[in-house]
């Protein structure tokens, strides 16, 4: 359950942080993994998994932040178990056990189910939320590598013209009770850093070379590890399970 219990806070944090600033959005168009996923995979499987105690298809013991939103049109191609491409790192499902798409193919996906050109861009905001699914299925795959797919990602979208795009960097993965329990503390530790230095470094001359695009990290790492260091301050009476 501990690991359950790290997600519902989590989420609740996230959720928190978003609804304290005014939208300026009508439609957000949500790619990821199980941070984010709603039930993509649950329907999938045929409602197999994941399975109670996680809530109604989500990856969690309870709502998550994609459900708080408070805008009209939320479109959810998260799938749990997502990479970044499949063509990089094979998402796979488990219990049954079967592919789902990473993100560059749900954003094939999203392609294809919807008529980019005629939404109002300006007043949609895509969101990215991914990567820590192609270290667990690769242990020794590079950082660097993962920020690459990423970027071609974000340059997907960019084709179509979007104006809006947040994208999460990665969590403290080496807070994490599995984590823990396997000693694998300074492994992710410094794959995490790596990466998200990585990241930053990506957007930022992304953002450069598309000046009419707002490219945003949100940095869940740093809201993250200030609520495990101070969890009174955010509400939270415990921040050990
Ligand atoms: C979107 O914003 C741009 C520049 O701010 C503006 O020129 C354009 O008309 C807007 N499009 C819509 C559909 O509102
Ligand atoms: C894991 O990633 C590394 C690159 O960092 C790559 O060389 C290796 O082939 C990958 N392993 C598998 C099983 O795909
Ligand atoms: C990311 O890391 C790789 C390998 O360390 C490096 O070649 C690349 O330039 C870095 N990207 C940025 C934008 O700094």
């Amino acid at each position: 359950m501990t690991a359950l219990l790290l997600f519902g806070f989590l989420i609740t944090a996230l959720s928190q942080q978003i609804n304290t600033e005014q939208i300026p959005f009508d439609t957000i168009v949500i790619f990821g993994d199980s941070h984010s996923d709603t039930g993509n995979v649950y329907k999938l499987t045929d409602q197999i998994w994941p399975r109670p105690p996680y809530f109604q298809g989500r990856f969690s013991n309870g709502l998550i932040w994609v459900d708080k939103l408070s805008v009209t049109n939320i479109m959810n191609y998260a799938y749990g178990a997502a990479t970044t491409d499949n063509s990089l790192v094979q998402s796979i499902a488990w219990s049954p056990v079967m592919p789902t798409p990473g993100v560059r193919q749900q954003i094939a996906i999203y392609a294809k189910d919807s008529n980019i050109i005629t939404s109002n861009l300006n007043r949609t905001l895509f969101i990215i939320w991914v990567g820590s699914n192609d270290f667990a299925y690769n242990r020794t795959m590079h950082p660097s590598l993962v920020v690459a797919s990423l970027s071609n990602a974000i340059s997907d979208l960019l084709k179509f013209n979007i104006k809006h795009i947040l994208v999460f960097n990665l969590l403290p993965l080496h807070l994490m009770p599995n984590i823990h329990a396997f000693n694998q503390e300074s492994y992710y530790s410094a794959m995490v850093l790596e990466f998200n230095n990585n990241l930053s470094k990506e957007i930022a001359s992304m953002q450069a070379t598309n000046p009419y695009v707002s490219l945003r990290i949100f940095n869940i790492h740093s809201l993250v590890s200030k609520i495990i260091n101070n969890p009174i301050m955010y509400s939270f009476d415990n921040n050990e399970d």
